[in-house]
Parts: structure tokens; sequence; C-alpha cells
């Protein structure tokens, strides 16, 4: 089922259809956030006509920070990027423009409102419509991405659930965008980002995994030792929808940025650093090397 074979014949990814998956660590969590974003602007640039999924939370605010400062540099160029986020609240008051607590708020505070970006270009599922229009809207956004293209890649962070968009534990690998409950892990993860934690909404709008997992590219970035235990599951345990973002092990272009402490439950991390500094599709993004050589010491 996934991914569809049509797929392989339309990837359009600068570092060529790869068959597993790329394991980067970063010493630091700014260098995971940069290289993101690098491999986020190379993207778009090597496509003008960029299909980027998008997500939101603290993951990603220095991401969207420096692809703000790139595009003001003239390093990257979003005027013909369409984006499609992985999702937002549904029971928020007012509109999704103004309230402070939205991802569409989110999104136009730490990138659209600063790059070359069209806004009528830009998507966010539509949580802020009526109750009895919810399960339309969901299905409209699925078509607005078909209609797009699909995603060329989806960038997304990991949940402490382990979560990918809202994909919580029990996700179906084949769920498409509609409305969830979220869970308490989740409440505890997200209440404290609102005035009051209790107005935190229980319910979203997510993108399935399935959604997910039919972007021709994955980009996930996870940093800090709050994820190291779920990174670990997520990306050396067995595939389980109980963990959604074990789906990733099932997409046959995966990339996977971390810091050293987001990394540092993973048993093989020597293995992926290794590979990471020895791979060639990956030599422009490696940190400056004073030799020549064979590189066994990677960070
Ligand atoms: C956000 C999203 C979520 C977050 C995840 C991590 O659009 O879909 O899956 O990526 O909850 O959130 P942070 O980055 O706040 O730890």
């Amino acid at each position: 089922m996934f991914p569809r074979d049509k797929k392989h014949e339309q990837t359009n990814n600068p570092l060529g259809v790869r068959k597993e998956m790329d394991i980067i660590v970063m010493p630091t969590a700014a260098e995971a956030e940069l290289l993101t974003a690098r491999i986020i602007a190379d993207a778009i640039n090597a496509k003008p006509f960029y299909k980027l999924g998008l997500a939101t939370g603290r993951t990603m605010e220095n991401v969207y920070a420096q692809l703000v400062k790139m595009n003001k540099a003239g390093k990257v160029d979003f005027s013909r990027v369409i984006s499609f986020n992985l999702d937002e609240y549904v029971g928020l008051k007012g509109t999704a423009e103004k309230n402070k607590d939205s991802y569409r708020y989110f999104m136009n505070y730490h990138l659209f409102n600063h790059v070359n970006i069209d806004k009528r270009n830009t998507h966010v599922p539509n949580g802020f419509a009526p109750e009895d229009e919810l399960e339309a809207a969901a299905a409209a956004y699925e078509e607005e991405m078909e209609d797009a293209g699909g995603v060329d890649m989806q960038l997304l962070g990991i949940g402490r659930s382990g979560h990918i968009g809202f994909n919580e534990p029990m996700s179906s690998f084949s769920s498409r965008t509609r409305v969830v409950t979220l869970t308490k892990t989740t409440f505890e993860q997200n209440s404290p980002l609102f005035k009051k934690p209790e107005d935190m909404p229980m319910r979203a709008m997510t993108m399935g995994v399935g959604t997910c997992l039919d972007a021709k590219r994955l980009l996930l970035l996870a940093t800090h030792k709050e994820k190291a235990n779920i990174v670990a599951a997520a990306l050396e345990g067995p595939v389980t929808s109980m963990i959604s973002a074990t789906a990733l092990q099932l997409h046959d272009n995966a990339v996977v940025v971390l810091d050293a402490d987001a990394a540092s439950k993973l048993k093989y991390r020597d293995e992926y650093a290794f590979q990471f500094a020895n791979d060639p599709k990956w030599a422009a993004y490696q940190p400056a090397r004073k030799s020549s050589g064979r590189k066994t010491k990677a960070k």
C-alpha cells in the first residue's frame, strides 16, 4: 500500500531515491536545526514549485528562524512554494489567523510573515470549521494535497507519545486527515504552552499516518533529552501503531536529524555517525573536515 509505486516515478529528490533511513546526529540542537533548515532550503532551490509539508511545535521554531534568515539573505526563495501543515487544534475560539494558540498563527508568526511565500499557497487543516463540517474539511484537505500533486517533503517532529502530526497511539498506518482526540501525554506536553493550560483543546485535525507516508520524502527532527526514549523506540524498535513514528521505517526516503541528547538512547548511533560521515550524498552537509580520508569519528 505504501509507498505507492507511482511515487517512485515522481520522486524529485536532489539526493536521489533512498532505500534506508538516514539518521544524522549533530552535537547540539542549534546545529541540528540549522542542518534541517539547510535540507529544506536545498530542496526548494532544486525544485522551486516545491510542495512542502510543515510542522509546528517548539522543535521547529529555530528551523523557521534559520529559514527566515536564509530567505532574507537571498539563499532560498519561497515565492513558488506550496505548503501543507500537518495539523490544527479543533475547538479554539475566534479565527485561525487571530487566535494565538492556533497553528495557523504559529506558522504566520514564525515563518510565513517573514518570507516571500504567497500566503494563498499556505494550507493548514481547518480545525476552525463548524462541528458538522469538520469531516468535510478534512476530506477537502486531502483533496487539496492531491490536486497539488502530493507533498514533496514532509517535515515532522515527534511527540512524547510517539505521535507524528497528532497521530496518537493506535492510529492506523493507513489513516488520512481526520479529527482525533488527544492523549493525556500530549495534554501534559502541550498544555504549558497555553496561558491557561485547561484551555488546550482535546481534539485536533491532523494528517493521517498514511497521509504522511504518501509524502515523497520525510524529514523528522527531534532534539533534547526528553525525546531520547521515544526516538530510540521509534527508530530502533518494532514497527507498531502504538508509536506512530515507527511508520517512518516503512518509508523509502526518510531522513532523521537529531541532536546528541535526543540520540543518546540509540543503540547504533556510532554506526549512523559513521555512515553519515562517509556517505557522498551528505558530503555538502558535513562539518568542516581538517584532513582527507575516511572519517571514523563523526559527531
Ligand atoms: C506539530 C506536530 C507535533 C509536534 C510534536 C513535538 O505540528 O505535529 O507532532 O511535532 O508534538 O512537539 P514539540 O516540538 O513542541 O516537542
